[in-house]
């Protein structure tokens, strides 16, 4: 697999339900493609963290595990995909997560000549994303992300990288874990369904180890006549 057919694509959307491993994958690729790993989910934690204006709105909709409205999270990626390091591609995490905010990016990348090249659905069957959202842990100093039985840090309960307490996600209790994955069947599925008559979209079987995966999406993108 050479270097050039994996830059033809530049411009991914890593699509799928929560837990799948969009993060996981989104954190690998960003180094082995040399492209900004763009996640609409760290952009509020971040915002709410901060106390912005965003976060403020976002925080209790997003503990719930709800949608924060497309106006919020277009404005956040609007203003992101405007800067210097995405002219030459991105890897989105997370977004779009509706019809509205895949027609929005369409219309934010169409206006600078710029379009998507694929969107990689990552598939994984529910007891497992409940067995893998169940079980994270992450680091709120440094964001490194952790699970208990899949891909545990060294010392229980602290960060390998930087030593921080992990702690888990509001949005990883279990009743919260349940509403996330009615609202993806509800809200984000029919998305799928946009990208697939535009003939974007490219289905990844997301079980197995997380380098296997990564091998999988790869493969993909270097296809030739993708
Ligand atoms: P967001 O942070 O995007 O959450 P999500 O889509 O629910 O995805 P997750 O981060 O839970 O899972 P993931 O697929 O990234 O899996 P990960 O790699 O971490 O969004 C959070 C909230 O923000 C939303 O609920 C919403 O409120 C709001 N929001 C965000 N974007 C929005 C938008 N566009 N519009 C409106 N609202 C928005 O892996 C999960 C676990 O599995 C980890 O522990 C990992 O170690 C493990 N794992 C990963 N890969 C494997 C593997 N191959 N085998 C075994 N374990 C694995």
């Amino acid at each position: 697999m050479s270097g050039p057919a994996i830059k033809r694509v530049v411009r991914l959307a890593l699509f799928g339900a929560p837990g799948v491993g969009k993060g996981t994958q989104a954190g690998t690729l960003e180094e082995r493609l040399d492209l900004p790993h763009i996640s609409t989910g760290d952009m509020l934690r971040a915002a709410i963290r901060e106390g912005t204006a965003e976060g403020q709105q976002a925080r209790a909709i997003v503990e719930r595990g709800e949608l924060v409205p497309d106006a919020l999270i277009s404005a956040l990626i609007g203003a992101r995909l405007e800067r210097e390091d995405v002219q030459e591609g991105f890897i989105l995490d997370g977004f779009p997560r509706t019809v509205g905010q895949a027609e929005y990016l369409d219309r934010t990348l169409e206006a600078g000549g710029r379009s998507l090249d694929a969107v990689i659905n990552i598939t994984v069957p529910e007891t497992e994303i409940i067995e893998r959202l169940g079980g994270r842990r992450v680091c709120p100093s440094c964001g490194a992300s952790y699970h208990v039985r899949f891909h545990p840090s060294m010392v229980e309960g602290r960060c390998d990288a930087c030593g921080g307490r992990l702690e888990q996600r509001a949005d990883d209790a279990s009743d919260v874990i349940r509403g996330r994955l009615e609202v993806y069947a509800r809200q984000t599925a029919p998305v799928l369904e946009y990208y697939r008559r535009r003939g974007l979209l490219r289905d990844v079987d997301g079980v197995g180890r997380p380098e296997d995966v990564t091998g999988r999406i790869v493969a993909l993108i270097a296809a030739p006549g993708r």
